[in-house]
């Protein structure tokens, strides 16, 4: 990174503390305010301006090295669920070093991550979070090494909802559904309930999702860049019972859709390549 004081940092709203074992930047701007761990380049939480936060964490979250945080955006990379093992990869439970902090001519902040090709995958990955009138994050892979590698990722967002009951989630058609889950009962018109366990690996052609939540009167739009499939994802009673580190009432109030490259939206990358997925969320 460049040699930042910490008054450079304090002008540009920067501080730092720690959450747990693990270290947390916090960024405060006209805009909103971000916090962002190094520790899986995770963006926890993003606080537009006399709103709620629009992203959640579990009160039972690890905040340990070693195990993934749950809720904010986890990054999963450089594949996604368990296409290998770890589970959705490596760079969730990896340091990532702070490369850059800048405040934009638009009163914005971004930040840049890097996680370096001294994995055995041979692979770059570059996070960086914009804080501003929306939050854009985007993840770059390169590849470094003389193999294709095959890529599957996702910025797999937790957003914060009143009740899961309140919720349906727009701009998906019904072919875009995975062919095993159809026909869904949750969706019907064109939009998608939640009345059951939700574990969607869609690959919609439309690039933006909404997510309505009518108890607080508030709807979430998702964009999506460079990213073939959309993960919409909602563990219900039984799984959040036999997950340890989430609440057994917690599904009621996340509901994560993860801008990504998943199953047949994977991505090829020959030696050389670069490749680029990101998500920009903002209230409408
Ligand atoms: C979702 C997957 O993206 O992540 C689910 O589609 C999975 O199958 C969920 O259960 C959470 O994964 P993890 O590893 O964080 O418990």
């Amino acid at each position: 990174m460049e040699e930042y004081t910490i008054d450079d940092l304090k002008n540009m709203g920067i501080s730092a503390e720690t959450r747990g074992g693990l270290p947390v930047i916090c960024i405060r701007n006209d805009y909103a305010e971000t916090k962002i761990s190094s520790y899986g380049a995770h963006v926890l939480s993003y606080i537009p301006k006399g709103e709620k936060d629009l992203l959640w964490i579990s009160g039972k979250s690890w905040w340990e090295q070693g195990k993934p945080i749950r809720g904010g955006i986890p990054v999963c990379w450089p594949w996604f669920g368990s296409a290998g093992a770890p589970a959705h990869g490596i760079a969730r439970i990896s340091n990532w070093k702070l490369d850059s902090a800048r405040p934009e001519a638009d009163g914005s902040t971004t930040l840049e991550f890097a996680l370096d090709a001294d994995n055995m995958y041979s692979l770059d990955a570059r996070l960086t979070v914009n804080a501003g009138a929306e939050l854009s994050v985007s993840l770059r892979t390169s590849n470094r090494g003389f193999k294709p590698f095959t890529l599957s990722e996702a910025l797999h967002t937790y957003f914060s909802i009143s009740d899961i009951a309140n919720v349906k989630v727009c701009g998906l058609e019904y072919d875009d559904l995975p062919d095993e889950a159809r026909p869904f009962p949750g969706f019907r018109n064109g939009e998608l309930y939640f009345e059951q366990e939700t574990d969607l690996v869609c690959q919609p052609g439309k690039k933006i999702l909404v997510v309505e939540d009518s108890g607080w009167n508030r709807k979430i739009r998702i964009q999506r860049t460079g990213s073939h499939s959309a993960v919409v994802w909602n563990p219900w009673i039984a799984k959040s019972r036999r997950m340890e580190d989430f609440g057994d009432e917690e599904y009621r109030s996340m509901l994560c859709v993860e801008a990504a490259n998943a199953r047949e939206g994977s991505r090829v990358l020959i030696p050389g390549s670069v490749h680029t997925v990101g998500t920009r969320i903002s209230l409408i």
